[in-house]
């Protein structure tokens, strides 16, 4: 039956009508918060390009995430800024590292706060690559090693989940053995299975300081172009242990976050990466766009999408607008 039997426009005549048909609801627990930790006290360091977002120092992190808990947010992701950084990535297997101090000071004050931990090597090197460089190129194998410590010492540390993002294959085995090794059977991992090589990154490489001084990430992040790709990245992931899957960044590959919703039965997380925040930041402060809208707008469509939690830096922002 069609018109004028059919009429969609009747269950958008209120409000009220609207929420009671609404098919997609998000909910602030759906939400992680990245924050990135750097030395020091009392830093509270604005990042230029990503408006509202700090390097905080651990008292200020600590201050930041006082209203997590009345917000309702899900947990937050820690990135961190280490003192120095090195050719071997030193800092970021350290026990006394900055991501290992920071999650044991927030573990203490929030013991019931969900702390993952970002697990790559791209802050703490000199090169800004994301491992060990052999002959010009980042050596897959020798990275294993780096990134199976720091998971251990981010799971020591107490961390909740951790998260490698370095997309180095067989890495998700290599911190699943090495995890278990060290009795830390119950940690999960969150991979960041299918990350593509994005341009939209750009304002997290300066808050995290770790744009790579030569060449690009390509040789090991994802071709935007593929999909089928993506995919089998994802299944590796899975049976090389991976709890829960990540799609990165969000909006552009929405149709990858759908088709791992309906291929897949592990939580599907996806991030919404610093350029996507700083496009309608920058837009809602030139009055271009409504902002609140603009965010509530595009979280809605990355859930839509299939993604159950979203990585995203208007976390308290949105939890206030939806909660
Ligand atoms: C580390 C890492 C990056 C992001 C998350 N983890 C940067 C990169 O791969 O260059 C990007 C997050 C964002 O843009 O918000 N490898």
């Amino acid at each position: 039956m069609a018109f004028p039997v059919q009429r969609k426009r009747r269950l958008r005549a209120t409000e009220s009508l609207r929420s009671l048909v609404r098919e997609t609801r998000l909910h602030p627990a759906q939400l992680i918060l990245p924050l990135f930790v750097a030395p020091g006290e009392g830093v509270r360091k604005e990042i230029e390009s990503m408006p509202g977002n700090c390097q905080l120092s651990i008292d200020q992190l600590l201050k930041e995430c006082a209203d997590l808990e009345s917000l309702g947010i899900g947990g937050i992701i820690l990135f961190g800024i280490p003192e120095t950084k090195d050719e071997q990535a030193s800092g970021a297997y350290d026990d006394n590292g900055i991501v290992q101090s920071a999650v044991r000071a927030l573990k203490s004050e929030y013991p019931k706060l969900v702390v993952i931990t970002d697990v790559c090597n791209c802050e703490y090197t000199s090169h800004g690559h994301c491992g060990k460089i052999v002959d010009g190129d980042v050596d897959n194998d020798a990275t294993l090693e780096w990134l199976a410590k720091t998971a251990v010492s981010h799971a020591r540390a107490g961390a909740d989940i951790v998260a490698p993002s370095d997309m180095m294959d067989g890495r998700v085995a290599a911190i699943r053995k090495a995890l278990d090794d060290n009795g830390f059977q119950k940690t999960p991992i969150l991979s960041y299975a299918a990350k593509f090589a994005s341009v939209f990154y750009g304002p997290f490489r300066e808050a995290a300081e770790s744009a790579p001084q030569f060449g690009d990430r390509r040789s090991y992040q994802m071709d935007p172009a593929n999909a089928r790709e993506a995919i089998q990245e994802m299944e590796l992931d899975l049976e090389e242990g991976a709890d829960m899957l990540m799609v990165k960044p969000a909006m552009p590959y929405l149709d990858i976050i759908r088709e791992a919703r309906s291929r897949f039965h592990v939580p599907i997380a996806a991030y919404q990466v610093s350029g996507e925040f700083s496009m309608i930041k920058a837009a809602a402060r030139n009055g271009w766009l409504d902002g609140e809208r603009a965010i509530v707008e595009s979280l809605t469509s990355i859930h839509r999408a299939g993604a159950g939690i979203i990585l995203t830096y208007f976390a308290k922002e949105a939890a206030r607008l939806i909660g």
